[in-house]
């Protein structure tokens, strides 16, 4: 499948679920994805290098990331999904911000921002949907000034012997079928097990993430590892970025 088709076939997919996306995310996760999700605010909140940062949440969908950022400072959400970015702008102006929220319409593989605009970038769910991951992760670091903060949430497979096999069995019999019976529609969750078996592990997209020009990039395994936490800061001014385009 063409980096093109599989772009087109994340899209649909996430539009034909929109309205019932904050819904199964959370019943299907039991509430714990916004755990994590505060988890990811707290540890960036640790490592912010200025007072009051500029941050990007990429691939924003319902905008549920951006609005927990937006505690601090002020945050741009991109997606290139129009039906979720119209469900997290009725969020947003139903929500009462300490900094303001704007979402857009933009692909995670060519951001429409200059070098070094942003102090902070965040992504939850999203990495693995990219056609090219290695590209999303140059994209991050070429918007990041030196010094920023990149942070990045998405799913594991939890290796504890007990845990693993009864984890296995949910994700990859259980909630596609769930999924699509709330939905209606095959959509993501049908997708889902395919796209996480695939997933490089924490050990591979922290390498990864060294190479796109980050520094200092741990991962924090959370929930016995059924979600990954990435964490890095982009490297000095002197590093030669990558260009993606
Ligand atoms: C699983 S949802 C996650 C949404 C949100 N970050 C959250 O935590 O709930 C994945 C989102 O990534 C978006 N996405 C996937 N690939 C993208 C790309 N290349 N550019 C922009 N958005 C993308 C999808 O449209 C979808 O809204």
């Amino acid at each position: 499948m063409s980096d093109h088709d599989k772009s087109r076939r994340v899209r649909d997919m996430f539009s034909a679920i929109a309205g019932r996306y904050d819904f199964l995310n959370h019943f299907l996760s039991a509430n714990i994805d916004r755990r994590w999700r505060r988890i990811c605010v707290r540890e960036v909140s640790g490592r912010i290098p200025v007072p009051v940062p500029r941050i990007l949440d990429i691939g924003c969908g319902t905008g549920d990331l951006s609005l927990a950022f937006s505690g601090l400072g002020p945050v741009i959400g991109c997606d290139f999904c129009h039906p979720m970015l119209r469900i997290g702008a009725s969020k947003v102006r139903n929500s009462s911000l300490n900094q303001p929220v704007a979402l857009l319409g933009a692909d995670a593989l060519m951001l429409p921002f200059a070098d070094a605009s942003f102090d902070v970038v965040v992504s939850a769910f999203v990495l693995r949907n990219l056609a090219d991951i290695d590209r999303g992760l140059r994209e991050m670091r070429r918007i990041l000034r030196p010094g920023g903060v990149m942070s990045v949430l998405d799913f594991g497979m939890p290796r504890i012997p007990v845990l693993a096999p009864i984890y296995r069995f949910y994700f990859l019999r259980v909630l596609p079928k769930l999924g699509k019976i709330i939905s209606g529609v095959e959509g993501p969750y049908g997708y889902l097990p395919a796209s996480v078996q695939s997933f490089p592990s924490a050990e591979t997209l922290k390498e990864k993430a060294e190479l796109a020009g980050f520094q200092n990039v741990e991962f924090k395994l959370l929930t016995a590892g059924v979600a990954v936490l990435l964490l890095g800061t982009a490297k000095s001014a002197e590093f030669d970025i990558p260009r993606t385009r």
